[in-house]
C-alpha cells in the first residue's frame, strides 16, 4: 500500500527526525512548541457551520496565528454567519461553499492546512476521508463514524495516505479529568480495575427535534431507524486514557442492553399534544447501558441518555486497587492516604496539585476544555506533528454506537469488539498529554 503509515509510525518517524535535530526527547511530539522563529500561520477550512462549528471558529479564532480561508455550509444563513465571525475578527471574508457535495472542493484547495468538520452525523466520515485524501489534517467532530463499515474505512484511509486525522473529543481534555490522568499516572490510584461513565443530557428539544414546533431535526431519523448508544465518545473521553486503552489494554467484548421507547412520545403529547411525532414509533430506548470488558480482565460502564428530561450529567467514576474518583461528588478517596477511612476527601486540593500542564490552555466552550483541545491542534499541524487525539481511539469510541445496537438486536448478547489497532496496543505507548 503506497504510504503506508500509521500515528505510532509517525510519531516514531517525527521522533526521529527530530532526534535528527538535536531536539530533546522522544514522545510526544506535542511538546514541541513554536518558542523559536515567528508564529507561522496555521490555515483552516471550516466545513458545517452550525452551533458546534461556528463555536469552534470562534474560539480558533482567537489562537495566535489561526486564519480561516474557506467556510463551507448548505445553510445560507449559517455559512453568511460563518464569513461574519471571521471578518469580525479582523481577517478577510472567507471563501464561501454551499453545494451538498461542495465540501470536496473545500478540501482541494492548495492553501488549506487543516480541515475542522461540525456537520451531522453521517458526513461526519465522507468528510474526514475526503480531507485526509486531500492531505489535509482533518479534524472530524463526535461521533466520528456511525457504522462499523465507516469505524474501518477511517482507519484504512489514514493508513494508506499517512495523513493525520482525529475525533475532537472535547471530554478528553476537560481539565479535571487530565488533573484525574495525572494522578492516575503518578500510581495514586493503583492498578486501574473499572470506570463508570455517562452522557446524560436531555437534547429532545433542540438536537433531534425543532424546540419550537416539534418538527424532525437531522437528528430525528436516528431515533426512528435506529437503538444504539446514539452518541457514545463524550463518555469515553477520559477514560480512555485513564485505563490505557489501545496502549497496554484494549476493548475485548460488550453487551448493550436498552431500555423501551417512552420519553419520546411522553415529551409529544406534554408539549405538543397532536403533534403527528407524538405517535410516531422510534426504535430508540430512553438508557442504553454498555459494559465493556477489556483483553486485561478490566471493566466499564457506558451509559447513554439524551431523550429524558433531566439535568446534565457525565457521572465518572474510576477505580483502582488503592483508590477512586468520584466525578460527581467531586471527590476521591485513596487508601492510606485519605485522612478519614473509607470516607470520601474531596477532590479540588488534588485537581490544583496535579494540574495537566495543558491547564494553561483553558479557554473557550465546555469549561475550557475546547480551547486546551484546539491550542493542541493547532500546535500539531503549525509543527507538522501527530494530532493530539489517536483516530484509533476515536474510531474506537465512535464503534460503540453500532456495536451496541447489534447487541441489543441480538438480547443483549455478548460481541467481540473489533481491534482497530489490528494487535498494535500491545506495544503502543501511553501519549495523551504528554
Ligand atoms: N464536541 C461537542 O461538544 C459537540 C457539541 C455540539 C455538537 N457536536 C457535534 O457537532 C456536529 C454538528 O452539530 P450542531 O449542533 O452544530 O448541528 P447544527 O445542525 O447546528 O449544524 C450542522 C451544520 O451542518 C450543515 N450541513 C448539513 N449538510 C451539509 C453539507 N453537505 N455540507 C456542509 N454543511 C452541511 C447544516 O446546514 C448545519 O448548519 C454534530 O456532529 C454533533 O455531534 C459536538
Amino acid at each position: 500500500m503506497k504510504n503506508k503509515i500509521n500515528r505510532r509510525d509517525f510519531i516514531r518517524k517525527n521522533s526521529t527526525m527530530m532526534a535528527g535535530l538535536g531536539i530533546a526527547g522522544t514522545l510526544p511530539l506535542i511538546a514541541f512548541t513554536d518558542k523559536s522563529g515567528p508564529l507561522k500561520a496555521v490555515r483552516f477550512g471550516f466545513i458545517g457551520t452550525g452551533g458546534r462549528g461556528r463555536g469552534l471558529m470562534n474560539n480558533i479564532l482567537s489562537i495566535e496565528g489561526v486564519e480561516i480561508l474557506a467556510v463551507c455550509d448548505i445553510d445560507p444563513v449559517a455559512l453568511k454567519a460563518a464569513q461574519k465571525i471571521v471578518t469580525d475578527h479582523g481577517q478577510a471574508k472567507p471563501e464561501g461553499y454551499s453545494g451538498v457535495t461542495d465540501y470536496e472542493k473545500l478540501v482541494q484547495r492548495d492553501d488549506l492546512d487543516a480541515v475542522i468538520i461540525a456537520s451531522p452525523w453521517d458526513l461526519h466520515t465522507p468528510m474526514a476521508v475526503a480531507g485526509m485524501k486531500a492531505g489535509k489534517y482533518t479534524c472530524v467532530e463526535v461521533p466520528a463514524a456511525y457504522s462499523l463499515d465507516e469505524c474501518w474505512e477511517l482507519i484504512d484511509t489514514h493508513e494508506e495516505t499517512g495523513v493525520e486525522c482525529m475525533m475532537m473529543e472535547n471530554w478528553s481534555f476537560r481539565p479535571d479529568n487530565l488533573a484525574v490522568l495525572n494522578m492516575i499516572r503518578e500510581g495514586l490510584l493503583g492498578t486501574m480495575t473499572h470506570a463508570h461513565c455517562a452522557y446524560s443530557h436531555d437534547c429532545i428539544d433542540h438536537w433531534y427535534f425543532d424546540r419550537a414546533t416539534g418538527n424532525d431535526r437531522w437528528g430525528a431519523k436516528y431515533l426512528i431507524e435506529h437503538n444504539r448508544a446514539q452518541y457514545p465518545t463524550h463518555q469515553q473521553g477520559p477514560v480512555i486514557s485513564w485505563m490505557d486503552i489501545n496502549c497496554g489494554d484494549a476493548y475485548d467484548t460488550l453487551t448493550s442492553t436498552a431500555t423501551d421507547s417512552f420519553s419520546i412520545n411522553e415529551y409529544f403529547k406534554r408539549k405538543f399534544p397532536g403533534h403527528p411525532n407524538g405517535d410516531r414509533k422510534y426504535k430508540q430506548g430512553d438508557i442504553v447501558t454498555t459494559v465493556v470488558k477489556t483483553k486485561m480482565g478490566k471493566t466499564i460502564v457506558i451509559n447513554f441518555d439524551m431523550q429524558s428530561p433531566r439535568p446534565y450529567d457525565n457521572r465518572w467514576t474510576i477505580q483502582g486497587t488503592k483508590g477512586i474518583y468520584n466525578e460527581q461528588r467531586d471527590a476521591v478517596y485513596l487508601t492510606g492516604v485519605s485522612p478519614q477511612y473509607h470516607s470520601w476527601e474531596p477532590f479540588p486540593p488534588y485537581h490544583e496539585k496535579y494540574q495537566n500542564r495543558f491547564a494553561k490552555d483553558i479557554f473557550g466552550g465546555h469549561g475550557g476544555a475546547d480551547g486546551v483541545m484546539l491550542n493542541q491542534i493547532v500546535k500539531a499541524v503549525r509543527n507538522k506533528t501527530a494530532l493530539p487525539l489517536s483516530l484509533y481511539d476515536g474510531v474506537l469510541m465512535s464503534s460503540i454506537g453500532p456495536l451496541s445496537e447489534i447487541s441489543i438486536a441480538k438480547g443483549s448478547k455478548s460481541i467481540e469488539v473489533p481491534d482497530f489497532t489490528r494487535g498494535k496496543w500491545k506495544t503502543n505507548k501511553p501519549y495523551f498529554t504528554l
